[in-house]
C-alpha cells in the first residue's frame, strides 16, 4: 500500500500563520500536524508516500525532506492550483500505479492512528473505504448515507440539508478503481474535482464502497480553536519527562515535558505542558494545556491553554489564554498606558475591555 498525503490549500482561517507556513505545518503539542499524519501512515507499514504540495512547498520540504527521518520514502507532487482532492489523485496516478493507497488530508488529526481501519481495508479490499464520524453539524463536511450492511449508498459534499450526521473524515482507502472514477467526473460548482463525486461515481457503478466509523478523536484543523482543541488532547498524552533544568524554586504539577536544553527558574509549571528545547522560562506561570516551542523566552509571563511557536518572547504579561502566538513574535508589557499593537494582516487580538 502507498500513501498520498495532501499538503496544499490556502488555510485562510489560519491567517496570519498561513502567510508564512502551510496550515499543515502549524504545530500541535510541538509537532507539525503533517508529522502526526506521516507517523500514522508509517505505523500502518506504508513506506512510499507522495506529498502533494501547493504554494508553500519549500516549507514542507524543509520539514519532511526525503522522509527518512520518519522512516518513509517521500516523493513530492506539485499541484499548481487547489483544484480539488480528486485532482490531487489524478496528478498522483503515475506514482500510485495499480497499488492500493490511503489518501490522508494533511490537516486532519486522528489521535488514535489508522491501524484499525487499515486492517479492515486490507482484509476486505473494497473499491473505497471511508472513515465516518458522527458530528453535530455535518454541513461543512462530506456527508455519507450508509445502509444496514455498512455500505455507503450516497455521498454529498457539504450539503445544506444533510441526510445523515455522518461526516467524512479526511482519510480514505482506495484500490486503483478510483482512477477511472476520477477521470469520469467533472468539476463541481466551486470548480474543483471533488473526491466525494469520484466516490459517488463508484457507488453508482455498483462498486463496493464501505463505511468505517472512526471511534477515536478526529479533528479537521481549520481554525485556531480546532488547533487548541487538538493541542489540549495531544499534550495530555505526552507523559512526563523533565530533561531540561528546572530549579528548586520552581514547582511542577501534573504531566510536564521540559526538553533538554530548556531552563526554568522560579516558575510554576502546570501540566499537561511542553517546554521546547532552548527555551528559558523565568518568574512565570505556565499551563495547563500549553505548548511552548523552541528558543522562547518567557519572563514574568502567565499563559495557559495556548500554542506558542518557536522564538517567541513574552515579558511581564500575564493572564494569556486561548492564544496562538506565531514564530519570533514579541509580547511585552508597555510603559505607556495605551495599548500598543504591531500585528500582521488578518491577526486577531483580544484585549481586556
Ligand atoms: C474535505 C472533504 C470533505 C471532508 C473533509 C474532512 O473538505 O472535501 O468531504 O469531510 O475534508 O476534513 P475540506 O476540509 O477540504 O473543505
Amino acid at each position: 500500500m502507498k500513501a498520498l498525503i495532501l499538503s496544499g490549500g490556502m488555510g485562510t482561517r489560519l491567517r496570519p500563520f498561513t502567510y508564512s507556513m502551510p496550515k499543515q505545518l502549524v504545530p500541535v503539542a510541538n509537532k507539525p500536524i503533517l508529522v502526526h499524519c506521516l507517523e500514522n501512515v508509517r505505523d500502518i507499514g506504508v513506506r512510499d508516500v507522495a506529498v502533494v504540495v501547493g504554494d508553500r512547498s519549500e516549507a514542507v520540504r524543509a520539514v519532511v525532506g526525503d522522509g527518512s527521518a520518519y522512516g518513509l520514502n517521500v516523493t513530492y507532487l506539485q499541484q499548481e492550483a487547489p483544484l480539488g482532492l480528486a485532482h490531487a489523485v489524478s496528478i498522483a496516478e503515475e506514482f500510485l500505479g495499480d497499488d492500493d493507497f490511503v489518501m490522508y488530508l494533511g490537516d486532519n488529526v486522528l489521535a488514535e492512528g489508522i491501524a484499525e481501519p487499515a486492517r479492515s481495508f486490507r482484509a476486505g479490499r473494497p473499491a473505497a473505504q471511508l472513515l465516518l464520524t458522527k458530528v453535530a453539524d455535518p454541513r461543512s463536511y462530506g456527508v455519507a448515507e450508509v445502509d444496514a450492511e455498512g455500505r455507503v449508498t450516497a455521498l454529498v459534499e457539504k450539503p445544506q440539508q444533510p441526510r445523515s450526521d455522518l461526516a467524512v473524515v479526511g482519510v480514505y482507502f482506495f484500490t486503483a478503481a478510483v482512477h477511472e472514477a476520477v477521470r469520469a467526473i467533472k468539476p463541481s460548482a466551486r470548480g474543483e474535482l471533488e473526491i466525494t463525486d469520484a466516490i459517488q461515481y463508484l457507488v453508482e457503478r455498483g462498486d463496493r464502497v464501505v463505511a468505517d466509523e472512526y471511534a477515536g478523536y478526529w479533528k479537521d484543523t481549520g481554525s485556531p480553536d480546532d488547533l487548541l482543541d487538538c493541542n489540549r488532547l495531544l499534550l495530555g498524552r505526552l507523559g512526563h519527562a523533565v530533561d531540561g533544568e528546572v530549579d528548586a524554586a520552581s514547582t511542577v504539577e501534573g504531566p510536564v515535558v521540559v526538553e533538554a536544553g530548556a531552563v526554568v527558574e522560579r516558575s510554576r509549571l502546570v501540566g499537561p505542558l511542553i517546554v521546547g528545547a532552548g527555551s528559558v522560562v523565568r518568574d512565570s506561570e505556565l499551563g495547563p494545556y500549553t505548548a511552548l516551542g523552541r528558543d522562547c523566552v518567557l519572563d514574568g509571563a502567565g499563559i495557559g491553554n495556548s500554542i506558542v511557536l518557536d522564538g517567541v518572547s513574552i515579558q511581564n504579561v500575564r493572564g494569556l489564554s486561548g492564544s496562538l502566538i506565531g514564530r519570533s513574535a514579541a509580547v511585552r508589557a508597555g510603559e505607556a498606558a495605551a495599548r500598543r499593537l504591531i500585528i500582521g494582516d488578518h491577526t486577531q487580538a483580544e484585549v481586556a475591555a
